[in-house]
């Protein structure tokens, strides 16, 4: 069977940044530690008053295809996921579609087009799309563009304000891929939940302490049906694990939770028996609280294991050096995950041709989905060819008054005539409205 996978990725992030511990906790009153170690953030990204999900996506894709030499001859669908859309018909990768347009000769008249939404997760929906596309074999040789993007912003005040973030992820979906090979084999854990939902609203409802217990309890189900298809899962199998990254904190949670799951039955499981006892059945106890209380107190024992905080540190830590400093990307975030683990493994000299990852995608309302991917030889060239760091560095760096100002310019209930912070450049900007109300951009030289 042909290896189908992402054969190259680009990031765009917004250009503008909140300084959680500086800038937001003092404002705030806060100890920066509930940022920096709480949540694990150390900074937001935000769109400057030029950028939105259409500028963020069309930039990192035009980047995507001028570096892989692509013409919209070789792109046979354009998949974009986003929980930030501003129009309920047209999709935004028609807008984004029309802006490549306006710098290539070809246009995208015969590539299928659309948008995909179940919050976070549709990122990994639209790969999987693309996959099944390629696999089914109506590409017709084309590739797919698979574009996540995202403004997470939230109301202000709102508890999930310090987990802010924007930017968007560009990924070419290919046979013979360059960068990682993705399985068949898929995990789900699905369920009717309510703790994160924007019924006809820009900023979200948020059920924020709900919303960490369901993203744990559906991560659990996928993780046992992906066992179901795949197998097994033995802590050695995956060199890393880039999970949905709201924050870094809730990686913690999560990976703890995924690593007592995987130990379970096998030696590691066994030795770990040794030094802290065995997991908690719920059967030996007589209320659910009490099993809680007892599996807690196994989890604090086991994240303090040597053996758990090695595995911790270069399977997990690895994947969350991004997201540290760009905040939640909501569809692109566990995009940001895999690219910050494969560059960290890059820059530490490490070798992982036929590596093996495993993928723990989440969306609230609410869906987990775990699948493996093999990472291919040439993924050196691919992630090297990423200058995240180089944008990083280059945001402009917001006081408080200024991003009191940013998120009212983005604020759709709000009228704020705010100047941009910095100056556009060989990207795409937006550019006022049309008189059908839709949103018009150009490319600035
Ligand atoms: N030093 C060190 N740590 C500190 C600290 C300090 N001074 N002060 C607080 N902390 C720790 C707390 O102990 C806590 O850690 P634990 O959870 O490990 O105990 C952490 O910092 C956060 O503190 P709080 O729980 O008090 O923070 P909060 O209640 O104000 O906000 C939140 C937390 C509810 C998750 C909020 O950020 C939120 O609503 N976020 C948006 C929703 C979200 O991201 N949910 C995640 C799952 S849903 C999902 O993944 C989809 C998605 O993308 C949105």
């Amino acid at each position: 069977m042909t290896a189908v996978g992402i054969d190259a990725m680009e990031i765009w992030t917004g250009k503008l940044k909140l300084d959680l511990a500086e800038t937001f906790a003092p404002a705030q009153g806060d100890d920066p530690g509930k940022y920096t170690k709480g949540l694990g953030l150390r900074a937001s990204s935000f769109p400057d008053v030029y950028e939105d999900i259409v500028t963020m996506g069309a930039n990192a894709a035009h980047r995507l295809m001028e570096r892989k030499g692509l013409t919209p001859e070789d792109i046979g669908r354009i998949d974009v996921a986003t929980e930030s859309a501003f129009d309920n018909s047209k999709p935004v990768s028609t807008y984004i579609a029309g802006c490549l347009e306006q710098v290539y000769d070809e246009n995208f008249h015969h590539a299928n087009k659309g948008e995909r939404k179940f919050a976070c997760i549709s990122g990994t929906q639209s790969l999987d799309d693309a996959y099944n596309w390629i696999r089914a074999g109506r590409n017709r040789g084309r590739a797919a563009l698979v574009i996540a993007t995202d403004t997470a912003l939230y109301a202000r005040d709102d508890p999930g304000e310090a987990t802010q973030g924007a930017g968007a992820v560009a990924m070419l979906v290919d046979e013979d891929p360059n960068l990682v090979e993705l399985s068949t084999e898929q995990g789900y854990g699905s369920a009717d939940e309510t703790d994160f939902l924007k019924p006809n609203q820009q900023f979200p409802s948020v059920d924020g302490k709900r919303s960490v217990n369901v993203y744990l309890a559906r991560m659990r189900e996928a993780l046992e049906d992906f066992a179901e298809v795949a197998g097994d899962i033995h802590p050695g199998d995956y060199e890393m694990i880039p999970f949905h990254t709201p924050f870094p904190g809730m990686v913690r949670k999560a990976a703890a939770l995924g690593y007592r799951h995987i130990v379970r039955g096998t030696d590691v499981g066994e030795l770990l028996a040794e030094e802290i006892g065995h997991q908690p059945m719920r059967s030996d106890f007589e209320t659910d609280d009490e099993f809680h209380a007892a599996i807690k107190e196994y989890t604090d024992a086991l994240t303090e294991t040597e053996r758990y905080q090695d595995w911790y540190a270069n399977t997990i830590e690895p994947t969350l050096e991004i997201s540290r400093e760009v905040g939640n990307w909501y569809t692109g975030s566990v995009h940001i995950a895999r690219a910050s683990g494969l560059k960290h493994a890059r820059e530490n000299g490490l070798d992982l041709d036929e590596a093996r990852l495993l993928v723990a995608s989440y969306g609230s309302g609410a869906q987990a989905e775990v699948h493996a991917e093999t990472v291919v030889p040439g993924w050196e060239e691919e992630i090297g060819a990423l200058d995240i760091d180089e944008q990083i560095r280059n945001r402009y760096d917001l006081s408080f008054a200024e991003y009191e100002q940013v998120h009212d310019v983005h604020n759709h209930d709000t009228e704020a005539d705010v100047e941009e912070f910095t100056a556009p450049e060989k990207e795409f900007a937006f550019d006022g409205w049309g008189r059908m109300g839709e949103r018009k951009y150009r490319y600035v030289e």
